[in-house]
Order: structure tokens, then sequence, then C-alpha cells
């Protein structure tokens, strides 16, 4: 118990000052699964929590796909064999932002907002199943470290965090309000 402690302690030490410990695609994994449960919560949510719930599940898609698309995968493509992977990966996430792009001006409560945004659902679990089963581990057995962008990918997800919170970056008009309520 209490070595659970120390060690929980530690990896929040870590967090501080900034030198993650955690690999990568560990990281990215656990995006995945945050985004899976709020797609999920969205379904179960009525009208008016669901702006909140869009609203934060399309910030952390477009945070998570920046972060991929500016390190992580030029990396995996400098190790891995079939290169295609990564274009198929960036060519997924590019149909995963015009999804994004339209929905960022509907509104969340309506009845065109919840197809749309299943479907984007849909397209992103896909896409995280082909990147956790195929493209993470065949980076990994080419020799991709995943520790050694960690802190550079804690910083610069902290910024972007930093960058969308500034920015206010909405799916309508009353997404400022869930946090309030
Ligand atoms: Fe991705
Ligand atoms: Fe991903």
């Amino acid at each position: 118990m209490r070595e659970a402690k120390s060690r929980q302690r530690e990896s929040e030490m870590d967090e501080e000052d900034g030198s993650a410990t955690e690999g990568v695609f560990e990281m990215l994994k656990a995006d995945h699964r945050r985004v899976e449960e709020l797609f999920t919560q969205f379904e179960d949510a009525d009208k008016r929590a669901r702006t909140g719930i869009a609203d934060e599940t399309l910030r952390e898609l477009e945070i998570h796909a920046a972060l991929e698309e500016e390190l992580v995968y030029p990396a995996i493509r400098e190790v891995i064999e079939e290169e295609e992977k990564v274009d198929e990966a960036l060519e997924e996430h590019h149909v995963a932002k015009l999804l994004i792009k339209e929905l960022r001006k509907m509104n969340a409560g309506t009845q065109e907002f919840a197809p749309k945004f299943k479907v984007l659902g849909e397209i992103i679990r896909h896409h995280a199943e082909e990147e956790e089963n195929e493209t993470f581990p065949e980076a990994e057995k080419a020799g991709f470290d995943e520790t050694e962008l960690s802190e550079e990918f804690v910083q610069r997800k902290e910024k972007l965090m930093q960058k969308f919170e500034r920015s206010g970056k909405k799916s309508s008009g009353q997404s400022r309000r869930r946090k309030a309520a």
C-alpha cells in the first residue's frame, strides 16, 4: 500500500518537472480509451449534456491528432518498413478532421449532429484499433523507442491544451457553461 502511494507520488512529480517516464504509445492508448468513453457517454446523455461531452471529445481528438502528426508519426515513419501504414493513418486523420470541422459548426443537441458524431466515433475506433494492433507494435518491433519522445510529448500536449483553452474552441455556443453547471 505504502509502496503504491510512493509510486503514485513519484509519477506526479515526474509530471511536475516534465520528465515523463511513460511511453508515448501508452499515453496515446490512454487517450484512445478516454475518447471511446466520451463517445459512449454522449450516446447515453440527454440533449443538454451532449454539448459539453461533444466539445470535450472534439478537443481531445484534435490535440491527440496533432501530437501524433507532429511527433509520433514522423518518428514511426523513420523506423517502420511499411510507410503506407503512416500514409493511411494520416488519411484517416484527414477524414476525421473534415467531420470535426462540420461538427464544430453544428449544435450538439440537434438531430443532425448525433449521426455525424457517431460516424466520427466509428472512424476513430477503427483507426485506434489499427494503431494499437498494427502500427504501434510494428514500430516497436522495428526498434522504436517509445520513451524517447515522452518528455517532448508531455510538454507539447500541455502547450496544445493551453492553446485550446485560450482559443475557447467549442462545438456550440453552450459549451462554456458546462463547467459552471
Ligand atoms: Fe491516429
Ligand atoms: Fe491515436
